[in-house]
């Protein structure tokens, strides 16, 4: 039997949920021993979350419909974090530089981007008008949780933390289900570089097929490969590869393409900019979350961490590997950065365990 007062009410939030837009997000780091433990269970009231957008306002009556349940009490504790002037100031300078329609672009849409625009300027081939003929998959999300793939995420409990988030995202395809309780269970967008797509491409084709597929469906949403040189970029045909047995083995997910690698130049120009610093090489992490910032609201960060050691205890490089940190060089000082964020309540960084009495469910 259907309860139709609980389906309409669930489906009035997914029309709110979905109708929802706004142009927000912050990004920042802490320190371990400064991050406060977000943990605060007050609900928090419509003036707490008072973005001056006035699409805020409308949410605030909507999500006292769902009645507490510990997800939402978890995720008003988080929103409660941000100063959304302070959020808004980064994306002013993030979406000069980035923006999902360029730099998030569906697999579908490869072939007449090449025979449509110029790659490079993203402009149309036949006038110098922006490209118009290709679509992003990416909507813009209230709260997004980026992955760092940090060894400090063992043992963290911060897996419900991160799945009450209405967007993960998550780097080159790592094993979430054996680690769900630290690391979450959802994905929603996995960005891919040149060396792990090359790796995804190759297990397909041999006998580590199943245990590629099998990745490739923990890790639903989207597949982004950033690092796509087009034309004739020999990625193309690894990405091409993963989109087709995606689609034969009805994996719940598409691919998508950066019209040029975010790995570049313009890099420096944005930190710059944003940070007042230079940043040698900005981390695949920095610019993941620079574009991020173009479409998240709040962006907490998990998994960042840069040291061997952590309140005396060694962190291994990765959460799933067991391999140990060598010389890292310029981690410390985007870590740095992301805790300066932190404070000014730009982004949410998470450093340490996540308070495990909320998400009891996992
Ligand atoms: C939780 O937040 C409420 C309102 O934002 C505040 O009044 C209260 O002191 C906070 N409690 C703790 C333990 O921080
Ligand atoms: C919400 O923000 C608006 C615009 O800045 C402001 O005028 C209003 O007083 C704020 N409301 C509350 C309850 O803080
Ligand atoms: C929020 O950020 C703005 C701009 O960075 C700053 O002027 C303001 O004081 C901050 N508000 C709070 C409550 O920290
Ligand atoms: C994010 O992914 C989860 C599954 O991992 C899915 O249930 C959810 O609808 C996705 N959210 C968005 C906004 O796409
Ligand atoms: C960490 O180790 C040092 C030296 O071994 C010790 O002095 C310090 O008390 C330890 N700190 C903690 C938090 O355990
Ligand atoms: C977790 O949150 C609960 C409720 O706010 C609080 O009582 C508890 O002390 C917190 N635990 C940690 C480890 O922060």
């Amino acid at each position: 039997m259907v309860d139709w007062k609980e389906f309409t009410v669930v489906v009035l939030c997914l029309i709110l949920m979905t109708s929802y837009v706004v142009w927000d997000n912050k990004g920042a780091f802490e320190f371990p021993a400064m991050i406060p433990r977000v943990m605060n269970i007050t609900r928090l009231t419509s003036s707490g979350i008072n973005d001056t957008q006035s699409s805020e306002n409308t949410q605030s009556s909507e999500t006292s419909l769902k009645v507490g349940s510990s997800e939402e009490r978890l995720m008003d504790s988080i929103m409660s974090h941000y100063n959304m002037t302070s959020v808004r100031e980064l994306q002013h300078i993030t979406r000069k530089y980035f923006s999902p329609k360029r730099h998030i672009i569906a697999m579908s849409d490869l072939d007449i981007f090449i025979e449509k625009c110029h790659t490079k300027s993203f402009t149309l081939r036949n006038s110098k008008k922006r490209c118009d003929v290709t679509h992003t998959p990416i909507k813009r999300y209230r709260t997004c949780a980026l992955i760092g793939n940090g060894g400090i995420l063992l043992d963290s409990g911060c897996g419900a933390e991160i799945d009450a988030h209405e967007f993960v995202i998550r780097n080159n395809l790592p094993p979430t289900l054996p680690y769900a309780k630290d690391v979450g269970k959802r994905t929603n967008l996995t960005t891919i570089n040149r060396a792990r797509l090359a790796q995804v491409a190759r297990g397909l084709r041999r006998k580590k097929k199943k245990d590629t597929l099998a990745r490739l469906g923990e890790s639903p949403g989207m597949i982004f490969s950033y690092s796509l040189s087009l034309p004739g970029s020999p990625s193309k045909k690894k990405l091409e590869a993963i989109d087709k047995a995606i689609k034969e083995n009805n994996i719940d997910a598409v691919t998508a393409f950066s019209h040029q690698s975010y790995m570049g130049n313009k890099g420096y120009d944005l930190y710059k900019e944003l940070f007042h610093k230079r940043l040698r090489l900005p981390s695949t992490g920095m610019n993941t979350f620079a574009l991020a910032s173009t479409f998240c609201d709040r962006i907490s960060l998990y998994g960042f961490y840069p040291l061997s050691t952590y309140k005396n205890k060694t962190v291994p490089y990765h959460y799933y590997d067991g391999k140990m940190y060598n010389k890292v060089h310029k981690m410390p000082v985007e870590f740095e950065t992301f805790q300066q964020l932190h404070s000014k309540g730009t982004i949410r960084l998470v450093v340490g365990k996540c308070n495990v009495t909320l998400g009891e469910k996992l």
